[in-house]
Parts: structure tokens; sequence; C-alpha cells
């Protein structure tokens, strides 16, 4: 895993949309993981501008909510409809999201895991991390080796996430279909991105941590491949943020990543 701490959230959402910039120039079809929330917003219209083209990319997005339909202002489909694919090249018919209106939510569940297998598995996996520790919406004790299914959301998460239904925690649905840990895990790389403070005490618990189902998102370090980028108000309770600074600082393929 490699820890990259950028000065402020600006910075940390420009680094990971160049890697991802980058990801999708240098293979044609690159099968892309995508995750939603405010940290993202910013990442995809970077993304949108940068004027590489996605004809070739699919999508396959972490989690819905259960209940809502894709034209819900508060669905993470209209969430990337809004935030991305309305504005690159993407066919539409590449992009997946979990079927969270589905009357037989394990079968959507199945199909999900199957057509990602059927893409050929995710090439980057784009996580963001709630205040509960989730990716995805793994929640508290979610199985590490779990695969796409239907969770029911803490109070942490829906709390967190009350302001997008008008600050109304009741109206924030109670479960969302979303990848396991371990879908998760079988993405070739995973780019995890977390700013401000709100995210300090859990991104430290996650990175630094024992591996844990308690905090879904320890399930990174187990991944041979992981980049987390952070800016300095979610680094701040980071004890090996020195060694950290040395790699980026050092490692020759982070040389194009350094302003
Ligand atoms: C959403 C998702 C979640 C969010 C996390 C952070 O698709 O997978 O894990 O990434 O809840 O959300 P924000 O960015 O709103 O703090």
């Amino acid at each position: 895993m490699e820890i990259i701490i950028q000065a402020d959230a600006q910075h940390a959402v420009r680094l990971v949309a160049r890697l991802l910039e980058n990801r999708v120039r240098n293979k044609d079809s690159t099968v892309l993981g995508l995750a939603t929330g405010r940290t993202m917003e910013q990442v995809y219209e970077q993304l949108a501008g940068c004027g590489a083209s996605f004809k070739q990319c699919c999508s396959f997005n972490l989690d819905e909510y259960v209940g809502l339909s894709p034209d819900d202002p508060n669905s993470y489909r209209h969430y990337m409809q809004e935030h991305l694919f309305t504005k690159i090249d993407i066919d539409p018919a590449n992009t997946h999201v979990p079927d969270g209106n589905a009357s037989d939510l394990k079968q959507a569940a199945e199909d999900y895991e199957r057509l990602i297998v059927q893409a050929g598995g995710i090439d980057v996996q784009l996580l963001g991390i709630g205040e509960a520790g989730h990716i995805g919406f793994n929640e508290p004790l979610s199985s590490l080796v779990s695969r796409t299914r239907d969770k029911c959301l803490t109070p942490t998460t829906r709390a967190q996430n009350a302001p997008m239904f008008g600050g109304d925690i009741n109206r924030v649905p109670t479960r969302a279909l979303t990848m396991g840990v371990g879908t998760i895990l079988k993405a070739r790389e995973l780019i995890l991105l977390a700013t401000g403070s709100a995210k300090a005490s859990i991104v430290a618990k996650a990175i630094e941590g024992p591996i844990t189902s308690m905090v879904s998102a320890s399930a990174i370090q187990l991944h041979p491949n992981c980049k987390v980028v952070v800016d300095e108000a979610a680094a701040q309770h980071l004890h090996g943020r020195e060694y950290y600074d040395f790699v980026f600082a050092n490692e020759p393929e982070w040389a194009a990543y350094r302003d």
C-alpha cells in the first residue's frame, strides 16, 4: 500500500483524477470501478474535463440504495448520470450500477457479480471511506470475503448521508445493494480517496490499525496494489507519514505526480 498525502482536498482530488485518466489512456478498454459520495464529485468533474475518451471503457459502481428507482434524484444511478456519464463519451450500455430496485435482490447481486467477471474483472476500483469505516456499503462486520449482496446501513452511515436527503435521516434508505469486500479486493488496483478531518480517525484505523471486519476498509491492507490519497486534514492521525512522504518524494512511479 502507498499513502499519498496532499496539502489539501483540491490537490488530493486532482491527483486521483490524474491517476484515473492515466489508466483510461493506457488501456483502451479499461474496466472502471466507481464510487459515489461527496468526495468523488470533484474527481468526476476533473475526469470529465480531461479530454480522454471513455468510448471503449466499461464501468461498475460499488453500490445503490435499495428501493430507489434509477431516476430518483438520490439514487446513485442518478448521481453517476449527473456527475459523469452524461459528460463523457462512455457507451451508456457499458455503465453498470447495482439494481437496488430489483424485486429479487439476491438474483440482482448474483447477476452483478457475473457481469463483472464477463467484463474481465475490474482494472481500477475507486473507493471512498465512510465514517463507519465502510468501503462500498460494507458496514462493520461485513465478511472480508463477502460478495455483492444487500446490507443494512448503520445509523452512522445514514446520518452521514442525511444531508443528501434534506437532512432527514428517516428519508435515508435502511438498506443498500453493495459489492462485497471480497468483490472489491478482486480488482487489479485500488485507489482510495479521503479528505477532511471528519475522516481522520477512521483513515488511521483503516490504514495503520489491525485488519478487522469492524472496519471493512482495513481489508485494503490485503491488496497487493493499493494507493490511498488523503489531504492533510484526513492524514492528521497517521503515525507513519514520514515514511509515506519519503516514498512519494522518491519513488520514480510518482515523479509525474509531484507538483
Ligand atoms: C458510495 C460509497 C461510500 C462512500 C463513502 C464516503 O458509493 O461507496 O463508501 O464512498 O460513504 O462518502 P462521502 O464521500 O460522501 O464522504
